[in-house]
C-alpha cells in the first residue's frame, strides 16, 4: 500500500531535475499525476518513464505556469481524468546570474512571472478544486537563497523570498476556513540538477566543485523523498513551514 495511494497531483516544471523526481516519487508512493512542464518533449519523456512501470500512472501536458488560462485546463485535465485534486507541487523555476545593478526590469520580472505569479496563479485556482476533493497539500518550491543572501542571484532571490511569505498565507487562509488544505515550502540547498549546472558553468566553475564544499551535492532524489512526505498524510500537522533539504547550508 503506497503512502499516496488514492492521491491525484499535480507537479510543474516536471520535465527536468526536482519536478521529475519528485513525480517519480510520488508515483511510487502510489499518487496519479498530472506532470506538466514548457518543454513539452521533456514532460513527455518523464510520464513516459513513470508509465512504463505503473502505466496509467502521468499524464504530460505543456503549460506555461504564468499563462492562467493554461492552469485552468491542466486542472481541469486532473479533474475529468484523476476525479479531483489533493497534491499540488509549484516546482518550474528559472534562474539567469544577476546582480541588483546587472539586473534588467526584464529580468526582474522574468523570475517574478514565472516563479512568484506562476506560484500565486496555480495556487489561487487549485484551492477550490483541492477543496472539493477533501483537502490535500500544495508545496511550492523556494531555495536557501530566501535566507541567506546570494549577490549574483538577486532577482530569483526576490521571486523565492515572494513564494515563501504568500505560502504562509495560503496556510493560514485555507485553516481560518477550515478547508483541509496544507501549505508548505521547500528550500533545496545546492542539488545535481541542470539548473545547477548551467548557472555554474555561467559562473565559471564545473558543478562537481560543489561536492567538495561542506555541504556537498544533493541529488534530486532527496528533494523527491521530502516532497513525497509533504504530499502525504503522516504530514498532516506539518502547516505553514519552512523545510530546508540544504545538509544544514543556511544553520553555518
Ligand atoms: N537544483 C537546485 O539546486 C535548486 C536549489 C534550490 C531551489 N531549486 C528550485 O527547484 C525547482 C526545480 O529546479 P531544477 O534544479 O530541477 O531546475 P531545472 O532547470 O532542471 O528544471 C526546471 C524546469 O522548469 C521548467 N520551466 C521553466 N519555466 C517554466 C514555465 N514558465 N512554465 C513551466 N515550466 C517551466 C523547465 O522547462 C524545467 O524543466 C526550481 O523552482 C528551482 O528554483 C533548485
Amino acid at each position: 500500500m503506497g503512502r499516496l495511494n488514492g492521491k491525484v497531483a499535480i507537479i510543474t516544471g516536471a520535465g527536468s531535475g526536482l519536478g521529475r523526481a519528485d513525480a517519480e516519487a510520488m508515483a511510487r508512493e502510489g499518487a496519479k499525476l498530472v506532470v506538466t512542464d514548457l518543454n513539452e518533449a521533456a514532460v513527455q519523456e518523464t510520464a513516459a518513464r513513470i508509465n512504463k512501470t505503473a502505466p496509467g500512472t502521468a499524464h504530460a501536458m505543456k503549460h506555461d505556469v504564468s499563462n492562467e488560462q493554461q492552469w485552468l485546463a491542466v486542472l481541469a485535465e486532473a479533474k475529468s481524468r484523476f476525479g479531483g485534486l489533493h497534491v499540488l507541487v509549484n516546482n518550474a523555476g528559472v534562474v539567469r546570474i544577476v546582480n541588483p545593478e546587472t539586473c534588467t526590469i526584464e529580468d526582474f520580472r522574468f523570475h517574478m512571472t514565472v516563479m512568484a505569479e506562476g506560484t500565486f496563479i496555480g495556487c489561487k485556482h487549485a484551492i477550490p478544486v483541492m477543496a472539493a476533493s477533501g483537502g490535500g497539500s500544495i508545496i511550492n518550491m523556494c531555495s536557501t537563497a530566501t535566507h541567506l543572501g546570494y549577490s549574483v542571484y538577486f532577482a530569483y532571490a526576490a521571486a523565492k523570498g515572494a513564494i515563501r511569505s504568500m505560502s504562509k498565507s495560503i496556510a493560514m487562509y485555507c485553516q481560518e476556513r477550515k478547508l483541509n488544505i496544507r501549505c508548505n515550502t521547500v528550500h533545496p540547498g545546492a542539488i545535481e540538477t541542470n539548473m545547477v549546472a548551467n548557472a555554474s558553468k555561467e559562473l565559471g566553475f564545473d558543478m562537481s566543485v560543489l561536492r567538495e564544499t561542506p555541504f556537498g551535492l544533493g541529488k534530486p532524489e532527496d528533494i523527491g523523498n521530502v516532497v513525497a512526505f509533504l504530499a502525504s498524510d503522516e504530514s498532516r500537522f506539518v502547516n505553514g513551514a519552512e523545510i530546508m533539504v540544504d545538509n544544514g547550508c543556511i544553520v553555518q
